[in-house]
């Protein structure tokens, strides 16, 4: 109902329309059109209440609210429950913890800010408020466990197709699910999946997206090494428009897959990756080796070729190295 009304408010666009109005086109009656009013003004919007005349949106809130992700929204499974928090640890925890409880394929927990988000290999995730999409998707994949990995794969393509589209930045992937422009990090991806031996229970895709931070509010230690989508395209992103972006690709990637397993989406995978092709640097818990990118095999696994011949790699920080170093 709270959509609706948002809705309505949104296609006056600014013009007073009356409570007797919007409760006659909803069927609700004044009181309950009186109480969602007070609820959208204290999650943030700008609405005024004029006795006579009724009540005016005049000012949208730049919030990822449930009311407004449900306006843009067109995926059909990815988004339909919404778990919204102003201020939370970690998302991807509490999407476990709602995964474990039973929630359905699909549920979403966004956040404003995270206290303490969580990045790949136990390192932490800068989550300032309001200026990026911190976000975590759980899944039920009919996939063997064995196949986790390459959900970190379908995860990239996915964002990386909707992030593209939306700021028209150029981002690439590096293996196997950082999303970079000019060599920058913009977007982490943690994948965590609980399973039985032969099954799935579920996948949680965690997704960091630096949006509309400013790059001299990069904490010291990752200013040279992270930026965000605002500073590549030279201006502020809409993070609810994105965030449905990134839902509806995510969707048709893993639709995709289910439908024709997991070929066609490495392939986009190599068409977006900015690692094949490119000397690298590899850093496992016991090796450290360098060499070239050439491939990913059907597991997702990054193919490396050194002296030694082919190395494969299913985990690890892989980084690129800057031309001239060899
Ligand atoms: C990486 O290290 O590159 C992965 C970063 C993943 C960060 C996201 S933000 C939303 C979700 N919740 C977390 O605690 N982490 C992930």
């Amino acid at each position: 109902m709270r959509t609706a009304i948002l809705e309505l408010l949104k296609q006056n666009s600014g013009q007073y329309i009356s409570g007797e109005e919007i409760s006659q086109a909803l069927h609700v009656s004044r009181t309950a059109v009186w109480k969602h009013i007070q609820a959208l003004k204290l999650a943030g919007y700008e609405i005024e209440a004029h006795t006579r005349l009724g009540y005016a949106l005049r000012q949208s809130t730049d919030r990822l609210l449930p009311e407004e992700i449900k306006v843009h929204l067109t995926s059909v499974v990815l988004g339909q429950e919404i778990h919204y928090f102003s201020e939370i640890g970690s998302t991807n925890n509490e999407a476990k913890k709602l995964a474990t409880n039973g929630c359905p394929e699909g549920t979403i927990v966004v956040a404003e800010a995270q206290i303490t988000g969580r990045g790949r290999l136990a390192r932490g995730w800068f989550s300032p408020p309001g200026k990026g999409i911190w976000l975590s998707v759980v899944l039920r994949p009919p996939f063997s466990p064995m196949d986790a990995a390459k959900c970190t794969l379908m995860a990239a393509v996915g964002v990386n197709r909707a992030i593209n589209s939306v700021t028209g930045t150029g981002c690439g992937i590096k293996w196997p699910n950082d999303i970079l422009w000019q060599g920058r990090k913009v977007v982490g991806i943690l994948t965590e999946m609980s399973a039985e031996m032969d099954a799935i229970n579920y996948v949680v895709i965690g997704m960091g997206i630096n949006v509309n931070i400013d790059q001299q509010d990069f904490p010291s230690e990752i200013a040279a090494t992270a930026t965000s989508l605002a500073v590549a395209a030279g201006r502020r992103i809409s993070r609810v428009k994105l965030l449905t972006a990134i839902l509806a690709e995510l969707e048709s990637t893993y639709n995709t897959v289910k439908a024709s397993g997991f070929a066609p989406v490495l392939a986009d995978w190599r068409q977006q990756s900015i690692t094949l092709g490119q000397q690298v640097d590899v850093r496992g818990v016991e090796r450290h080796f360098t060499g070239l990118a050439v491939d990913i095999d059907a597991d997702g696994a990054l193919l490396i070729k050194t002296p030694n011949g082919i190395e494969r790699v299913l985990a690890g920080d892989v980084s690129i190295r800057p031309a001239g170093m060899f």
